[in-house]
């Protein structure tokens, strides 16, 4: 085990208002920097629980296991915290924050992210003197992921996500990922509610920013997101464990066959309702 990995180990999570109703019930997985890992997994089996336990939402709370991230035991660390370590999140429903320029968010989060983990008294990251991204080199930074990602150089003067299109929310989680460049980003659904030339821009703004010193954990209900950005590995998650996991061809597999026989594979026959077949058939219209 390296420092850089992200290293969890029986995590099991319930939702801090249902303390006793657990989502996941055991997770282990480790993903090392350079990997990309994908999740797949029926509607509601807990991916995005998982992503927020990871990210240290307030509305999850673990129950017992641990997570392991550059040498930290990250559990106890606020999600901010986290985030100056590097970790990101992509959110599958990103919202909105009316009255917050896309710029100034950019600007503060990128900030923020140089200030470190415990921040040095001498550094100010909100004046660009004292360590904060001069405006220039922040404007230059902007332009040039958002000419990656094709997005509309506009967006940067509106407010975060307020009346942006599905997709236009989806394209601004990619760019924050772009500009704070983090060493483990984790895409909750980032595929899903994108037009197919949106995901493949996406996807080849993702695949510019992977790294040796990056990990990734992509959560999709569809193969055709890997058909670009190529996992080295695939898991399944159902009914809040990981079921199977494999290469690249466990995806094709789900798309072919639906969660179905795996499941029963695993035994859990019955206890995962059909809406898991669902993502195969729309992949398959
Ligand atoms: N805060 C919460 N309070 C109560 N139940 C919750 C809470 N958060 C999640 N759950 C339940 O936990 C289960 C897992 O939810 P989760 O959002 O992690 O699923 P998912 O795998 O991301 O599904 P999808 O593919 O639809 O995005 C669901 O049954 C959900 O209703
Ligand atoms: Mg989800």
């Amino acid at each position: 085990m390296s420092d850089q990995d992200l290293v969890i180990r029986d995590l099991h999570v319930a939702p801090t208002a249902k303390p006793d109703h657990e989502i996941l019930k055991g997770i282990d997985l480790t993903v090392s920097k350079g990997e990309v890992h994908a999740i797949m997994g029926p509607n509601g089996s807990g991916k995005t629980t998982l992503a927020y336990a990871l990210m240290g939402h307030p509305a999850y709370t673990v129950k017992s296991g641990e997570v392991l991230w550059q040498g930290h035991n990250i559990l106890k660390m606020s999600a901010d915290k986290r985030a100056r370590l590097g970790m990101f999140l992509a959110f599958q429903y990103p919202m909105a924050i009316p009255g917050l320029s896309v710029a100034s968010f950019l600007r503060s989060a990128i900030n923020a992210r140089r200030s470190g983990l415990t921040p040095d008294p001498n550094i100010d990251p909100t004046d660009s003197i004292r360590g904060g991204i001069p405006m220039g080199e922040f404007r230059k930074l902007v332009r040039e992921k958002m000419a990656l990602l094709k997005m509309d150089e506009s967006i940067a003067s509106r407010y975060v996500n307020e009346g942006f299109s599905g997709g236009e929310k989806k394209r601004l989680e990619m760019l924050q990922m772009a500009v704070l460049q983090p060493e483990m980003a984790i895409l909750d659904e980032t595929d899903s509610g994108l037009d197919i030339d949106a995901l493949r821009i996406v996807a080849e703004g993702v695949n510019a920013m992977l790294n040796p010193n990056m990990g990734v954990l992509v959560i999709t209900h569809y193969q055709r997101l890997l058909n670009y950005i190529t996992p080295d590995r695939v898991h399944v998650l159902a009914a809040g464990r990981i079921v199977a996991s494999g290469g690249k061809d466990l995806a094709l597999r789900l798309e072919d066959e639906g969660y179905a026989p795996i499941l029963a594979e695993a035994g859990l026959e019955g206890e995962v309702t059909d809406e898991a077949a669902e993502p195969a058939l729309e992949a398959a219209r």
